[in-house]
């Protein structure tokens, strides 16, 4: 039923104009037919034609209420910000922002496509739902959770080593990916810890650095590691970082220990976030939906006021830019390990970050968000700056089939455009 009538909505809504256009038209032939109809009847008397004018003028009332209907906003908060927006959302109305990503070496991408998505998605929920952490606030939710489960099982690596454990819920996640693979952890505070509070995930394989064993990624002999753990070759090795650190440092960091498949949990928009993430990284005017204007009375200022008093973390010019009008990064800062320690960078700084990382990058893969806002009734990340969702709105019969209608809302509320990467030292 609510299918029915998104799809009802979702063709009038894909253009004002066009819809006004459409209504007018359509108002016009009936006007023609009644007139030419008239003419013809008034031969034979005046009831028969004044009874077809009066049909035709109820059809007019009521395709204009219809469409009136359709225009005005819906209660609902999700709701209004689709009528004010239209469905079709990211690629036609964000004007000059649009949804950026990072350039890579040779334009490689990934195998997997939006079918084996949806059929990771069908197969994911009800693992998902046996979940042993059921509310991991600060932690991972729904779309990140299945983004990394899904490539952990596609890429099957012989060794993944997760940055960032919490209570352990990611741990948890690629073991469900991976049964008898080793797992490396590395989290300054022990998932066991959680366990005297509520519930948290220890996993039996698994090497912690954590606790008083705890060092950090960048600090750990990698080749004694891997020796311990088998592993001769690193390109069979999967990488997750959740610890909030500039990734720019931990990709000179995984590079130097030869690394090269990673995946990075946040990677926060431009302007927002406390550590410099790839999409902050990448970010430049060459790039479609990058480099930005602070100039207060431009499209970009005028679209982002609009857009964010619809979306939580969309962001204003004012926030967006820092006093000198430093728009890259967080207002021209470097933010590294949660907003501790930040450093104010030049343009040239990031533009050389950005093309260090080009030059490293094989693949850029960004997680798309599992299904659209009018599903998952998610107000926090600006849909048009963010890929096209696995399922699209309007399709709830499809939301529903995947089980993802049995999920409570929240967990749907943390996507971050969860990103994976293939890197390797450039080429001579
Ligand atoms: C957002 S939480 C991780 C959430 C987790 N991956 C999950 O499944 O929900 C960030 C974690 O990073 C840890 N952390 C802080 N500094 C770190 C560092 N230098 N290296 C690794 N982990 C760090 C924090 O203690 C915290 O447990
Ligand atoms: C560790 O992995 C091995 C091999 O898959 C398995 O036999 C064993 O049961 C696992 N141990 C734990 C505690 O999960
Ligand atoms: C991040 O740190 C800066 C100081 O460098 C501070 O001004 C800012 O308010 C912090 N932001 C958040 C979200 O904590």
């Amino acid at each position: 039923m609510l299918e029915r009538m998104l799809s009802a909505r979702r063709a009038p809504l894909h253009s004002d104009e066009a819809e006004v256009e459409d209504d007018e038209s359509k108002t016009r032939k009936h006007i023609s037919f009644a007139m030419r109809a008239s003419t013809y009847l008034t031969r034979l008397g005046y009831l028969l034609p004044c009874l077809l004018l009066g049909v035709v003028l109820s059809c007019i009332i009521l395709i204009s209420t219809w469409s009136r209907r359709l225009a005005c906003a819906p209660s609902s908060d999700a709701a209004s910000r689709f009528s004010f927006f239209g469905f079709d959302g990211p690629d036609s109305d964000f004007g000059s922002l649009g949804v950026p990503w990072c350039r890579s070496k040779h334009g490689k991408t990934v195998q997997w496509t939006s079918k084996d998505l949806l059929k990771g998605l069908e197969e994911f929920v009800p693992i998902y739902e046996k979940r042993p952490i059921k509310n991991n606030m600060y932690g991972m939710g729904f779309d990140h959770s299945f983004g990394l489960w899904f490539m952990a099982q596609w890429l099957k690596p012989d060794l993944m080593i997760e940055s960032g454990a919490f209570k352990g819920h990611s741990t948890w996640v690629l073991r469900q990916a991976m049964p008898d693979t080793r797992i490396v952890s590395l989290s300054p505070r022990h998932p066991e810890k959680y366990l005297k509070k509520g519930p948290a995930y220890v996993d039996g394989n698994c090497t912690y650095f954590a606790g008083k064993d705890f060092v950090d990624f960048g600090s750990v002999d990698w080749r004694s590691v891997m020796k311990q753990h088998g592993i001769t070759d690193l390109s069979r090795v999967l990488i997750f970082f959740d610890d909030h650190q500039n990734e720019l440092k931990r990709i000179k960091q995984a590079l130097k220990a030869g690394f090269q498949h990673l995946i990075f949990e946040d990677n926060y928009d431009t302007g927002t976030g406390d550590h410099y993430s790839l999409r902050q990284i990448c970010d430049q005017f060459y790039i479609r939906g990058g480099g930005h204007s602070c100039f207060r009375d431009s499209d970009e200022a005028r679209e982002r006021a609009k857009r964010k008093k619809f979306w939580e973390k969309a962001v204003d010019t004012d926030e967006l830019c820092g006093a000198g009008e430093e728009w890259w990064g967080v207002r021209g800062q470097m933010r590294d390990n949660f907003n501790h320690s930040n450093k104010d960078i030049s343009y040239t700084e990031h533009f050389m970050n950005s093309r260090f990382v080009e030059s490293v990058l094989d693949v850029y893969w960004e997680l798309p968000p599992v299904a659209g806002p009018s599903l998952t009734h998610q107000s926090r990340y600006d849909p048009a700056r963010v890929s096209s969702p696995i399922v699209e709105d309007g399709r709830f019969g499809l939301f529903q089939r995947l089980g993802l209608g049995r999920l409570e809302p929240f967990v749907f509320n943390g996507y971050t455009q969860m990103v994976y990467l293939q890197i390797s030292e450039q080429e001579s």
